[in-house]
């Protein structure tokens, strides 16, 4: 099976849709008393503990997620402080809420299901305060666990084919996905979820990366193999998603003088038993890249269909970056999912500025040249002030939105976010759209990982743009067909990838 097999990507996506009638047939319920715990331990490692507190960098939040902070011929090496705070404004807890049954420890980005089965590890040279290796990053305690001692980079640097921006980059963000821990819910879905949750917690790397000053690469064009027997991963359970490459040094990483051991460090388990979804196990073995050249060949232009010219009546975007003065640090301390919407509207200018500045400020080795993106944004609007309700989809060429059908979808809305209240209740909703085929065609099976991790990252985007101007924002699961069919023929052909809920929202106890 290789890469270039795309019928595993396809059956895989047909098989995980969700539908009016696959959801009244299932008979899977939850187990809690065998509820994975949602954080990785190493018992026989010493923790690091990470700086904590610190000032807020007052950059505001929208231009921290909108920016991206180009790569510099100067030196952009982070600091301990830096590192920490990149850490945990995108996976640190940031709230807790008690509950008979425990405490659950909210993280800065949203994950479907609050259960955080994606890691974060750090891969760096010697730092001002941290000598160079690799680290496990722990919420639970804010700390680094050593898991390697030295400078891996170029091990990195070799499996991304020597990707400029990581061969350049001090510090390198390795995140992993653990399945069960995500599929003790919802099942063979969570492939879908590993880019999901994976990519709000990138949208926040970005985010703060781009606050720091920090040039930010995502690259997904790597030698799997290589990367998980770094991070020491039982790949049964555990893999490599996505690297985030962080700062710029001339400090080039030399080959590590040793070979890189298998360590086999024990973990604690994360449940009493864990039940096993192959088709996910085997859908990722098809999207792996096997060898450096591989890699290399993956790696390029994108090449998307532009959207047809609008051919129905169209709607300038008003947007104003600077509207909104609350620091990214600030914004990111109160975001949460929003568990009811009030039904009342947005501005046009809010709405414009929402979807502006959450569409722009990613660099990413699968999106060439820069600003291309793999998803289109339908939209259902409800209630957007000067904009009639129906559905949209958006012409980021001119910031258009283009009427496609005019009319009231708040039951449909409701009925495509999976019968739930909160797309029907929101102001509006942006469906994320792709043509899977094409993409699939051009970066193989891989192509569908890019495909997620990037609706991912631009939901965690449009949470942040939403909390910066104090609206409300979640994240929502889709009936497939049911979302293509309701924005045909327009859509027609393409898959429904992810759906986010916006406005004027409340967050619950949590
Ligand atoms: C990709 C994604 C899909 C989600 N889907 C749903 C959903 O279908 N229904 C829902 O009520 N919440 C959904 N959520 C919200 C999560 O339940 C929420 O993020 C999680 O409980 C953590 O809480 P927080 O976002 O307030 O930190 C989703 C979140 C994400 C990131």
């Amino acid at each position: 099976m290789s890469n270039t097999d795309i019928e595993v990507a396809h059956n895989y996506h047909e098989q995980t849709k969700h539908s009016y009638r696959s959801i009244r047939s299932d008979t899977h319920s939850l187990d809690f008393s065998n509820r994975p715990v949602p954080f990785k331990t190493y018992p026989g490692l010493k923790p690091i503990p990470l700086p904590n507190p610190w000032e807020d960098i007052e950059i505001t939040a929208l231009s921290a997620v909108s920016a991206v902070t180009s790569p510099t011929k100067e030196e952009r090496i982070p600091s301990l402080n830096d590192l920490a705070r990149l850490l945990y404004y995108s996976a640190g807890i940031i709230r807790q809420r008690n509950y008979p049954g425990g405490t659950l420890m909210f993280r800065a980005a949203s994950c479907t299901g609050a259960l955080y089965e994606v890691e974060l590890y750090v891969v760096c040279g010697d730092l001002p305060e941290l000598p160079a290796g690799i680290y496990h990053f722990s919420p639970k305690d804010f700390a680094l666990y050593q898991l390697r001692e030295g400078d891996y980079r170029a091990v990195v640097a070799q499996a991304s084919g020597e990707e400029p921006h990581v061969v350049a980059a001090p510090v390198l963000v390795l995140s992993t996905g653990t399945y069960w821990r995500n599929a003790w819910k919802y099942r063979a879905r969570t492939y879908r979820h590993f880019g999901w949750d994976n990519g709000t917690i990138v949208a926040h790397l970005l985010a703060m990366g781009s606050a720091l000053q920090l040039p930010t690469q995502v690259v997904l064009g790597f030698v799997d193999k290589e990367l998980n027997q770094l991070l020491d991963l039982d790949i049964q359970r555990e893999v490599t998603l996505s690297i985030v490459s962080v700062g710029t040094t001339t400090q080039k990483a030399s080959a590590p003088s040793t070979k890189v051991e298998v360590l086999e460090l024990p973990t604690l388990p994360l449940s009493e038993r864990e039940v096993d979804y192959p088709e996910m196990r085997t859908l990722h073995s098809a999207t792996a890249l096997l060898s450096e050249k591989e890699v290399t060949r993956w790696q390029g232009q994108t090449s998307i269909q532009p959207l047809p010219a609008p051919q129905g009546p169209v709607w300038k975007l008003d947007p104003d970056p600077e509207r909104a003065p609350d620091s990214i640090e600030k914004v990111i301390r109160r975001r949460g999912s929003s568990r009811q919407f009030e039904q009342t509207p947005i501005s046009l200018q809010e709405f414009s500025t929402l979807l502006y500045c959450s569409a722009q400020g990613i660099s990413a080795d699968f999106l060439e040249p820069a600003g291309v993106l793999l998803n289109d944004w339908y939209l259902i609007v409800n209630a957007v002030e000067d904009l009639p309700s129906g559905a949209y989809v958006l012409h980021r060429e001119g910031w258009l939105l283009e009427l496609l059908k005019e009319g009231d979808f708040r039951n449909e809305a409701g009925f495509l976010g999976l019968e739930q209240r909160l797309p029907a209740d929101a102001s509006a909703n942006v469906f994320f759209l792709a043509d899977l085929e094409a993409i699939l065609k051009q970066l193989g099976n891989r192509g569908y990982r890019a495909a997620q991790l990037e609706a991912g990252i631009l939901g965690g985007k449009l949470y942040l743009t939403a909390y910066a101007q104090r609206l409300g924002a979640t994240g929502l699961t889709f009936y497939d067909d049911a979302v293509v069919e309701f924005f045909s023929p327009h859509a027609k052909g393409k898959s429904a990838i992810f759906l986010m809920a916006l406005g004027h929202g409340q967050k619950g106890l949590s």
